[in-house]
């Protein structure tokens, strides 16, 4: 058994004769002497193979290679002063070594293991388990395994019940596409692998079950994103006989915890809560980055009556204007020309832009807008000599968007962010339905489950709020709940508003409306995106990274190729025929 951590051995260690386990990071050959830095888990220690001393066990370090995996026994001392690696921990001493035996070769290696040049992500991933030999991800698995173990902690210490529930189940409406499973022994029936357990866990609760949790599994076949998996983590709660500040306050205290005890992070403020409503206003986001000012200013008032046509008639026609400010700015002509690009992909039509220098206002629009404008939104804004005002104009949807991005992006360009700062905050009292004109009735922000403010305000869907929250850390989602409907009778009225029939209620969660009937307590709960929240504490921007073996954009396992073909005879035990046209190369 490997009894020793080759990073732990410490200068107190010398004169005593030792076995190493581990794989050979690098290899110098000296001619008679040839130094091996043999890594393991724990991090190095240097062995030295001296020809005077070794025999056959010589050839042998003559021909070991990067990554072959090796026992190394000899003696640990300490190295001459001339020869210390101030590098590593262990650079003080190094293992004599009297014999040497090799456990496994290792052939020559798609990229180097001991350095930390970025290698082309299909590579990567193809030879995971490669890359996660190498620092940056082993580093990342490690502070995954201590943020789940304080997540776990935090829980069981507080009286929260660990459960599993199951993934072969039926299909969980949190707004995704699903991934469906076939049943053999149903033919023609699916299985639906579960979006969230969202069903379940209130369930839970209707058993008695008072404070529960799980480290759940979750699949979305969703357009993937960088901070967006098709399968992927949650920490998920539910706690009975609690309102809306019960969940903040029990959600805020754990994070804490997490950061505290994973990165050794002390958050020592009260996190600001910010409605909806709030944050888009100000931040053009319900995910508000609050690291940086750059807040989103309004120009309705100021622009409704301007006889330039482009601002009035979409303010006439129910629109908004608003602003950014630009600080000092150094956007060049053509640079502003690519930031109007920019927000077109936002739906915006284009993007107004007023310089301010020398005590005025210049640029195309300046010659149009009336005088006594410019002067409010000079004094209003109190621009300065050197600043750049960027407005759009249209839908709120369309401008929240367009000037909430574009306030990232000027950010990111003028070096905004600072860095280790880690900025929580809740976001609260989201709308509870959204319109979808593809299909042509309300669909719920969060789930149908969520709490609306009061029956009556369900009368009117389009001002309806819903009891519902996420938590935001620098710019991300990083967890989302709600108190949920607990009465049968209220349950129905959402699914009215939201145009879903008796029937369908039934068919779709039927077992779920007869378990309110039941003495189902009042309950709420939260999710926490555990691989978002490693992200972020990881400081990488790529989800991936936190995930030991996770999905490409076109959610492939390049290491497994899955998905892949099946064979011929497993479909048809599945009653399943694959039209032609559909298979992919
Ligand atoms: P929600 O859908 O907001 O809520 O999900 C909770 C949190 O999970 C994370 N998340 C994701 N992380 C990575 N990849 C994804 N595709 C992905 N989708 C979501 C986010 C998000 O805040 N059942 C409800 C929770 C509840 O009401 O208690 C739910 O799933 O960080």
């Amino acid at each position: 058994m490997k009894i020793i951590n080759n990073g732990n051995l410490t200068i107190e260690d010398i004169n005593q004769e030792i076995t190493v386990y581990g794989w050979v990071n690098k290899r110098r050959d000296m001619g008679g002497v040839i130094f091996v830095d043999l890594r393991d888990l724990s991090g190095i220690i240097q062995t030295v193979f001296n020809r005077k001393f070794l025999k056959d066990d010589f050839k042998i370090a003559e021909n070991i290679k990067n990554e072959y995996c090796i026992k190394v026994t000899g003696t640990l001392q300490k190295r001459n002063e001339s020869e210390i690696n101030k590098n590593i921990p262990t650079g003080k001493i190094e293992l004599i070594a009297n014999n040497l035996t090799v456990l496994s070769e290792s052939e020559t290696l798609p990229f180097n293991i001991y350095d930390d040049k970025e290698i082309d992500e299909q590579i990567a991933l193809k030879y995971r388990y490669l890359d996660l030999r190498r620092d940056k991800l082993k580093n990342i698995m490690i502070l995954r395994h201590k943020v789940n173990k304080a997540f776990r902690s935090y829980l069981d210490n507080n009286g929260f019940i660990d459960f599993e529930t199951p993934i072969l189940c039926k299909s969980t409406p949190e707004g995704a596409r699903d991934y469906l499973v076939p049943s053999r022994i149903k033919k023609g029936s699916f299985y639906a692998l579960p979006q969230s357990p969202q069903l379940f866990k209130q369930v839970l609760m209707v058993a008695g079950f008072e404070k529960y949790y799980q480290i759940a599994k979750c699949f979305r076949d969703e357009d993937l994103r960088a901070d967006r998996q098709p399968e992927f983590t949650q920490v998920d709660i539910e706690m009975s006989f609690v309102n809306q500040e019960d969940v903040l306050r029990m959600a805020e205290a754990l994070i804490k915890h997490v950061v505290k005890d994973s990165v050794g992070l002390n958050v020592d403020y009260d996190f600001p809560h910010l409605t909806y409503f709030e944050a888009m206003e100000k931040f053009g986001s319900d995910k508000p980055d609050t690291r940086f000012g750059l807040h989103l200013n309004d120009l309705t008032e100021e622009l409704k009556n301007t006889s330039m046509n482009v601002f009035s008639s979409a303010i006439k026609d129910g629109g908004i204007a608003k602003c950014l400010i630009v600080k000092n700015n150094k956007y060049s002509r053509n640079e502003i020309d690519r930031l109007t690009e920019f927000v077109k992909i936002y739906g915006a039509k284009g993007l107004a832009w007023l310089k301010y220098d020398n005590d005025e206002f210049s640029g195309i629009i300046a010659k149009n807008l009336e005088q006594d404008i410019q002067t409010n939104i000079k004094n209003k804004f109190n621009v300065e000599n050197g600043d750049l005002v960027l407005i759009v104009c249209g839908s709120p949807k369309v401008v929240y968007s367009s000037l909430g991005a574009l306030r990232l992006k000027i950010a990111e360009d003028f070096n905004l962010i600072l860095d280790n700062t880690y900025n929580f905050l809740f976001v609260t009292d989201f709308p509870m339905f959204e319109y979808s004109k593809t299909e042509n009735r309300y669909v719920s922000t969060h789930h149908p489950f969520t709490m609306p403010e009061s029956l009556d305000k369900l009368k009117t869907p389009n001002q309806c709020l819903s009891v519902s929250y996420d938590m935001v850390l620098n710019g991300y989602e990083i967890g989302g709940g709600s108190i949920r409907i607990h009465e049968e009778k209220i349950q129905g009225h959402v699914f009215k508003a939201l145009g879903i029939s008796d029937e369908e209620a039934e068919l779709k969660f039927g077992f779920f409306i007869d378990a309110l009937k039941y003495g189902t307590p009042p309950h709420g709960g939260i999710a926490f995106g555990l691989d978002r929240i490693i992200m972020l504490l990881a400081k990488t921007d790529n989800i991936k990274d936190v995930i030991a073996f996770p999905k490409t954009q076109s959610a492939t396992d390049l290491m497994s190729d899955a998905p892949n073909e099946v064979d011929i005879n497993q479909l048809e035990e599945l009653g399943i025929s694959i039209m032609k046209e559909d298979i992919c190369d």
